[in-house]
């Protein structure tokens, strides 16, 4: 008895697991689309063998529902149209049929490799350490990140793991450290290159250094500024004595000028009453 149990339990299994693997979906243009410098793209499926009716469709974005796709009916075909190719437009999309259980066929979307500079101009004081950043957003992230120097009119190889620089990369971004920055030797042009298997992308970063003394600039302009204010406070007062006698002469004046003003008043009031 335990034994046939376990043989229908076995049966069911393997018809389930064959269930869930049995619709054929065809996705156009293909399972991997190349837009490469197309300005637009439709993606396509299409379902034979759905194991139950269908109810609808939709799609989604790397694992997210994308608006406004949802479809109801029967329809065993269902289009996306990506408007515009943008370094963003790349990703895993997917076709979903509304079925028991849900069909789903994925189609990758690869656009060209895309790098960034994170800041086209960095700087740092002498002797500091100068961080170069280049981030990439698109799909796929690049494989692999490389870091040149531009010396005249020729972009040099930087080494990781010298007394002078060291690479932290990830996918999605890669971090050149400039050790003990130089005023003359590490002053200029630096290229990060990336490149995600369909062609390297670029990106160029202007690093600054600055002496010690400069970053000391703005701490002795304060200075100098309020060594200023000072002797400006300080030579009025002294210079305001003598002025208060014609202060009083000014203030003799004033009733003078407030009667023209009320006078003024009454006359707004009278031609206000005639009206
Ligand atoms: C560079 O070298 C450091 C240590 O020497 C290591 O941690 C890092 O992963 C290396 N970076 C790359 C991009 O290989």
């Amino acid at each position: 008895m335990r034994l046939l149990w376990g043989f229908v339990t076995l049966s069911l299994c393997v018809y389930h697991t064959v269930a869930a693997t049995d619709p054929q979906i065809t996705a156009t243009p293909g399972d991997e689309v190349f837009p490469g410098n197309e300005t637009s793209v439709t993606l396509g499926c299409s379902i034979t063998d759905a194991p139950s009716p269908i109810k609808g469709s939709y799609w989604t974005k790397n694992g997210e529902k994308i608006k406004n796709t949802e479809t109801e009916g029967a329809d065993a075909t269902t289009e996306y149209s990506i408007d515009k190719i943008t370094n963003t437009a790349g990703g895993k999309y997917a076709c979903v049929f509304d079925t028991q259980p849900q069909s789903i066929k994925e189609i990758e979307v690869k656009t060209p490799t895309h790098v960034k500079p994170y800041k086209e101009s960095e700087h740092g004081n002498e002797n500091d350490k100068g961080v170069l950043t280049c981030v990439s957003h698109g799909y796929p992230l690049p494989l692999d990140w490389f870091w040149f120097k531009v010396t005249g009119d020729s972009e040099v190889a930087i080494i990781n793991g010298t007394e002078k620089y060291e690479i932290k990369s990830t996918p999605e971004r890669t971090i050149l450290y400039v050790k003990a920055l130089d005023m003359t030797a590490d002053m200029g042009d630096y290229v990060c290159k990336g490149d995600n298997g369909l062609g390297m992308a670029t990106g160029q970063i202007h690093l600054r250094v600055r002496s010690r003394l400069a970053a000391l600039w703005p701490f002795l302009g304060i200075v100098a500024e309020v060594i200023v204010l000072i002797a400006v406070i300080f030579i009025y007062e002294k210079k305001r004595k003598p002025d208060e006698v014609t202060d009083d002469d000014d203030s003799g004046s004033a009733p003078l000028k407030s009667n023209s003003a009320t006078n003024h008043k009454d006359k707004n009031v009278r031609q206000r009453n005639s009206n």
